[in-house]
């Protein structure tokens, strides 16, 4: 499991949730670098699918402390209630834990805050891993093939939990306040 070099990522356009979120909205070639996505606290790797991915996965996992997991798939035929989900997805949200990602099949999109809270778009496609760390916001859609597969990871219990932006009180929650001093810091 290699650590990313550059990246994909780019600064997007603003988009109201609905079917233009899965275009690729890029809003301008002002170069977004990995140096910047890692200020952000993010994190990209590629893994090599040819070999023992899942070992190197999974002890990778363990090293940002998840214990556990489960694999989801993301198309209009897998996933009841497709769109619905989808659009929760697409809300602008935070967790407690990080969000450790790894896209087995299939591609889409990881849209996230910089640490100037514009939104840049990471496309993610088989072999890639993501850390977003906690209490960054972020939301996440399927591109145009409507299809993705990926391993998730959870500190404790499998159970997906995020807090929206616009909600009241997620601003002030620890998590965040705490997001917010460590980008700082750097
Ligand atoms: C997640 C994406 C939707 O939390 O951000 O799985
Ligand atoms: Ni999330």
């Amino acid at each position: 499991m290699e650590k990313c070099t550059s990246t994909d990522a780019y600064f997007m356009e603003e988009v109201s949730p609905g079917h233009l979120q899965k275009k690729p909205l890029r809003a301008s070639d002002a170069p977004f670098t990995i140096e910047d996505l890692e200020a952000s606290g993010c994190l990209a790797y590629k893994v090599d699918m040819s070999g023992a991915w899942e070992k190197a996965v999974e002890k990778y996992s363990e090293d940002v402390g998840m214990k556990n997991r489960d694999v989801v798939k993301i198309n209009p035929t897998s996933m009841p209630n497709y769109e619905e989900k989808l659009a929760i997805f697409f809300e602008e949200h935070l967790h407690t834990d990080p969000e450790v990602r790894f896209i087995m099949e299939g591609s889409g999109y990881f849209d996230i805050r910089d640490v100037k809270d514009r939104w840049v778009r990471i496309p993610v496609a088989k072999g890639d891993l993501l850390f977003l760390p906690a209490g960054i916001y972020h939301r996440f859609t399927t591109d145009e093939q409507d299809s993705i597969v990926a391993m998730r990871f959870f500190k404790d219990a499998p159970r997906w939990e995020a807090f929206n932006r616009r909600d009241e009180g997620t601003e002030k929650m620890e998590e965040r306040v705490d997001y917010i001093k460590g980008v700082k810091a750097n």
